[in-house]
């Protein structure tokens, strides 16, 4: 497999759970704590040896721009007020080998269609997409680990945990044949069955590796889930061409897509990295 070098972050959902916090605001600017959460992802992306970031926006998005460009009056402010430690704060929010490309998503078609819309950017290459509303606190960065397992199988990853049998319906699950312990040939995947018809209990979490093969698929994809283009149906025609693997990742996963999941996110990183109590 060629090496991965682009990470697609879709941000164009309009985060109505938070409202009114997302009224103004993009929900991936949300902090936690003193970090937004996109920004977390992005470093879990640098972390991979990810050099392009390709952002797929939509309207009221502008602050996630304004956040990974430079802050010239800001800089100067805090240049004249001789604080060091926050001026590197603010200058270094990506490395500067890094490159950030916002693509437009028109119109909200679904999570297929936003990462169909970065084709243009990415190619002929594997690339990873990352969630930000699944926030992983992991030793070794998830997206890293879904990276060598990419290269290790030779195929296309998604990342996966076992959830309680009453929420298989708010995810995409998968079911397949071990290859070792952390990894698993998909065989089938779905997007949020019911209990009932759920094919087993792993879940995939936002995160993936795909191979480029993936948006002529997209293509394909006709909406299914609620209306929308989805990404799971779309894995589910590469799966035809070209394997699929499911991979356990080692950390602890917040689901910043919920409040409950924002709030205990909140309190486990204020208490690890800041350590308050
Ligand atoms: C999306 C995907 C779903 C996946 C989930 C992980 O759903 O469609 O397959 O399991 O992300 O967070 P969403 O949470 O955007 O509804």
């Amino acid at each position: 497999m060629k090496p991965i070098r682009k990470a697609v972050f879709p941000v164009a959902g309009l985060g109505t759970r938070f409202l009114p916090a997302t009224k103004a605001m993009p929900k991936e600017m949300l902090p936690i704590v003193d970090k937004p959460l996109i920004q977390y992802a992005v470093e879990e992306a640098v972390a991979a040896g990810i050099t392009d970031l390709i952002f797929i926006t939509g309207r009221n998005k502008r602050a996630i721009e304004d956040h990974f460009d430079r802050q010239p009056e800001l800089e100067s402010e805090l240049i004249a007020k001789e604080k060091a430690d926050m001026l590197a704060l603010v200058r270094h929010v990506i490395p500067s080998h890094v490159n950030c490309i916002y693509i437009r998503q028109g119109s909200p078609l679904g999570l297929g269609h936003a990462v169909l819309c970065a084709e243009p950017a990415v190619g002929n290459e594997p690339f990873v997409v990352i969630l930000a509303d699944d926030l992983i606190d992991a030793e070794t960065a998830v997206t890293r680990q879904l990276v060598d397992a990419a290269h290790s199988n030779n195929g296309s990853i998604v990342a996966v945990q076992t959830v309680a049998a009453q929420d298989t319906d708010k995810y995409g699950i998968i079911s397949g044949t071990a290859v070792n312990s952390s990894t698993t040939r998909v065989e089938s995947i779905v997007e949020k069955p019911s209990p009932e018809t759920a094919p087993s209990l792993n879940a995939v979490v936002g995160r993936y590796v795909l191979e480029p093969e993936i948006f002529a698929c997209l293509r394909q994809t006709q909406p299914g889930k609620g209306g929308e283009i989805q990404l799971t149906d779309g894995i589910a025609l590469l799966m035809q061409q070209k394997p699929v693997f499911g991979h356990t990742y080692e950390g602890l996963r917040y689901d910043c897509g919920s409040k409950e999941g924002f709030f205990q996110a909140t309190v486990a990183y204020g208490k690890k990295y800041h350590g308050f109590e």
